[in-house]
């Protein structure tokens, strides 16, 4: 099966010159899910890590399943105001816009390894804000992985020295 035919691209959103590829499409075929799942996954057979960190909110989907079949904890990243304990923040830069991403002071412990997994690389600006808020708990980022990255946009240059997987490019 070919995953890429299962994305739509949508021009101009969610502002103009932005070509938004939507994976609600590959999300509701059984097959293409499975396939896009099990393929993210098998770039994490041996590597050891403790748990698996995604952002709000394509994170979620793709790092959920994974993290549930290689029983390991999923740790959510959210965007500002919606974790309840302390957090440690961090303001970004994406595609289109800024933000401001949030995850819990002991989610992760000193010394934990842990892998990011989120549906799409662009500019890297949110992988990069992860890679920050994890490395000053004194944890440590074993691989960055996506179902699709945006070759364009140069989001690896700015993961410069990190293992960063990705299954379809554009
Ligand atoms: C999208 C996507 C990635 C990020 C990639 O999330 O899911 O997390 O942008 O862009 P970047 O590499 O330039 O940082 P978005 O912030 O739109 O949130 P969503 O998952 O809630 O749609
Ligand atoms: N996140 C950042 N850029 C994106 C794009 N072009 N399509 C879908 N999600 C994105």
């Amino acid at each position: 099966m070919e995953l890429k035919d299962k994305i739509r691209s949508i021009p101009d959103y969610p502002e103009k010159g932005v070509m938004f590829r939507d994976i609600t499409t590959l999300l509701k075929d059984a097959d293409a899910l499975t396939e896009a799942v099990g393929q993210m996954q098998k770039k994490l057979v041996g590597q050891e890590f403790d748990l698996i960190l995604g952002p709000e909110s394509r994170g979620f989907i793709f790092g959920m399943p994974i993290a549930y079949n290689l029983k390991k904890g999923f740790i959510p990243i959210r965007k500002k105001g919606k974790l309840p304990a302390e957090v440690v923040s961090k303001e970004y830069s994406l595609e289109y816009g800024k933000a401001v991403i949030e995850m819990h002071k002991d989610a992760v412990q000193p010394g934990q390894k842990v892998v990011i997994v989120d549906d799409l690389l662009a500019t890297g600006g949110t992988a990069k804000a992860i890679v920050d808020m994890v490395e000053s708990i004194g944890a440590e980022v074993v691989s960055l992985n996506f179902l699709i990255e945006l070759d364009f946009l140069n989001g690896r240059e700015v993961l410069n020295g990190y293992n960063v997987n990705t299954v379809i490019n554009y």
